[in-house]
């Protein structure tokens, strides 16, 4: 029997983590939309107003993966685990990190599409050309692979992430 692997998809917001997870869903992954989980479930200490954010709860989310990963329909699969806090889960609860990139200009365009404050698409697309996201995700786990999305198709996206995992 093949064993359960976790990955975490991360990056910043707008960098596409959400519409590649659909696809590797319907190519037989499970999937995990985490933030939709940590809304559902109350996984946060507080609502951030000002910021329209909600400040998540490491903690509570690793021990409700912990727990849901055990279910039957996550075994022997490779689960992927869709949000941009996905890589600041314990390294015991995760395999492997991909890390979605996107260069700032299309980042900003593709936020501005959301209709987010300038605020909050200034700090998001700051946070990607430091390359926050990808740092502390090598800060934290051994397997860590960063793709480039900004002129990928979807399905060449896919496909190198179905390269990297294949059993
Ligand atoms: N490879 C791509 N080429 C062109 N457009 C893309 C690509 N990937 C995503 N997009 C577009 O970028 C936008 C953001 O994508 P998506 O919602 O998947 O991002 P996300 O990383 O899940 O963001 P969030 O962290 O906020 O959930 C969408 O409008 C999507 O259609
Ligand atoms: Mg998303």
């Amino acid at each position: 029997m093949s064993k359960q692997k976790i990955i975490a998809l991360t990056g910043t917001p707008g960098t596409g983590k959400t519409n590649i997870a659909k696809i590797l869903k319907k190519k037989g992954f499970a999937v995990i939309d985490l933030n939709l989980e940590i809304r559902k479930r109350r996984l946060y200490f507080v609502y951030d107003r000002k910021r329209k954010t909600y400040v998540a709860d490491m903690k509570k989310i690793g021990n409700f993966l912990r727990k849901k990963l055990r279910s039957e329909k996550y075994e022997s699969k490779v689960v992927i685990i869709d949000s941009h806090l996905s890589h600041l889960l314990p390294t015991s609860l995760i395999n492997a990190v991909v890390v979605l990139r996107c260069s700032p200009e299309v980042l900003e365009k593709r936020l501005k599409e959301r209709g987010w404050s300038a605020e909050k698409i200034r700090e998001n697309v700051e946070s990607e050309i430091i390359g926050l996201i990808e740092y502390e995700a090598r800060e934290r786990h051994k397997k860590v692979f960063a793709i480039d999305a900004t002129k990928l198709k979807a399905g060449q996206i896919v496909n190198k992430i179905i390269n990297l995992f294949k059993p």
